[in-house]
């Protein structure tokens, strides 16, 4: 008798349609209809599997088991990624390429960026009072450009934020949109890869010091496992994969003003500027709210996993808004509820906003430490540091297009520094 079990398979030529349709819910819609934290698909006209859940994660970060490069559709590496960069990286050279970013997330590197993050606040507040109405989203995302390139040791002249704004902003934008909004993600990319190439070959000329162990510092004098420095465009989609996605914390900012606004209650708590409260509800932001509805990743060579077959070479994703919400891991977890924290033990497979695993030894978002430092700043500015009201707007957001964002972008009124 055979022990492979048959995997529950959708029928049909291709579902990429249906991917687009459905968004975040395309894994999670079925897992549930075939009662299965596994099934096959068809995708972008080749087979593959997906998976979500605790056990789903933990053997998809298992790099004996899963490869990434050539995983992620060309329009993905177009936009959001770059070419040559880490993501797409495995073995050694993806973690000799890991360290270099990690090497930037030390404590006193993440304390420099929470000075940063509340200088750039405090004169976004000095600037919003004087303003008829704040869209929260676009003023975020300014916000962030600018403490990201400080950050990162990234000049940049004051006429040249807001089209960085933009274009940083575009990349992340612009995945799973089809026609124009796409091809702002693509030529926003291209612009942006010069602007820092650019950037990078005066480094190495001398003719700009960034401040030694800033991002930029590190990358563009980083060596590979052959002793070379990397080439200028590899350096700057580095660099930019640290800049990008500190402007992409702009939608995690929304979503912690929507939850302000629709949980008045956790504001109270929130007023004892508890830090580990702090610490709770951002973490339940990333997980209640959508962000990233799953990372791809392609089976290395066969093998078998509870009783099913995985092929070299089939492309697998791995639900990450699902398992965020599977109620084998949360309890009622459609409610939200930063004190599911409170005695929340920790796991790197069951909380995967940003990825799962192991931050040195797999693909793990290298900006995690990052994200909730940079959140927990803003949370403290939005609930404690000023007054605003919220006018009529469209709140609702989508859980089909992605990225997610409020559709009304957040807008403020009235904003006035709390004495
Ligand atoms: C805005 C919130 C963020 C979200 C939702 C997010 C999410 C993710 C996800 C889902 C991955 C892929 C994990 C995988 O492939 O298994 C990832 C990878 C990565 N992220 Fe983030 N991220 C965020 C912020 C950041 C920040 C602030 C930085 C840098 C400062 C950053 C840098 C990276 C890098 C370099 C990788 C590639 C890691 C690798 O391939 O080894 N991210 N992120």
């Amino acid at each position: 008798m055979s022990d492979i079990n048959q995997m529950p398979r959708e029928e049909g030529i291709d579902h990429s349609l249906s991917l687009m349709r459905e968004g975040y819910m395309y894994i999670l819609n079925r897992r549930h209809s075939f009662n299965s934290g596994i099934f096959e698909t068809r995708l972008l006209g080749k087979k593959a599997i997906c998976i979500g859940g605790n056990g789903a994660a933990e053997v998809f970060y298992d790099t004996e088991k899963f490869k990434r490069k050539n995983a992620a559709p060309n329009r993905a590496a177009q936009t959001l990624f770059g070419k040559k960069g880490v993501q797409a990286l495995d073995g050694q050279n993806h973690k000799h390429r890991k360290e270099m970013f990690m090497s930037i997330m030390s404590p006193d590197k993440l304390k420099k960026l929470t000075d940063i993050t509340k200088k750039q606040w405090e004169l976004a507040v000095d600037k919003w009072e004087q303003m008829d109405k704040v869209i929260l989203y676009e003023e975020a995302q300014e916000i962030m450009c600018r403490i990201a390139c400080q950050w990162a040791g990234v000049p940049v002249q004051e006429n040249e934020v807001k089209r960085l704004t933009k274009d940083l902003g575009a990349m992340f934008e612009s995945v799973a949109k089809v026609g124009p909004n796409h091809w702002l993600g693509r030529n926003a990319r291209n612009h942006v890869e010069k602007w820092v190439g650019e950037i990078i070959d005066k480094v190495r000329d001398g003719k700009v010091n960034p401040p030694e162990n800033s991002a930029l510092h590190r990358f563009v004098w980083h060596r590979d496992l052959e002793g070379n420095l990397l080439d200028t465009e590899t350096a700057a989609v580095e660099v930019i994969n640290i800049l990008r996605p500190i402007v992409a914390i702009a939608i995690f900012i929304n979503f912690t003003a929507l939850a302000l606004h629709h949980f008045s209650e956790e504001r109270k708590k929130l007023e004892s500027h508890d830090e580990k409260y702090a610490q709770m509800f951002v973490q339940e932001v990333r997980r209640f709210y959508p962000f990233f509805p799953f990372v791809v990743a392609l089976v290395k060579k066969d093998f078998t996993w509870n009783g099913y077959k995985f092929e070299e070479g089939t492309l697998t994703l791995l639900d990450l808004y699902g398992t965020n919400h599977d109620p084998e891991i949360w309890e009622n977890p459609d409610l939200f509820s930063p004190d599911r924290f409170a005695k929340w033990k920790g796991s790197p497979f069951g909380f995967i906003p940003q990825g799962g695993g192991d931050y040195f030894m797999g693909h793990r978002c290298a900006g995690e430490w990052v994200t909730i430092e940079v959140m927990k700043v803003s949370l403290d500015y939005l609930a404690n540091q000023m007054e605003y009201e919220v006018p009529n707007q469209d709140l609702s957001y989508s859980l089909v297009s992605m990225p997610s964002i409020p559709h009304s972008k957040v807008v403020l009124k009235n904003v006035k520094r709390k004495l």
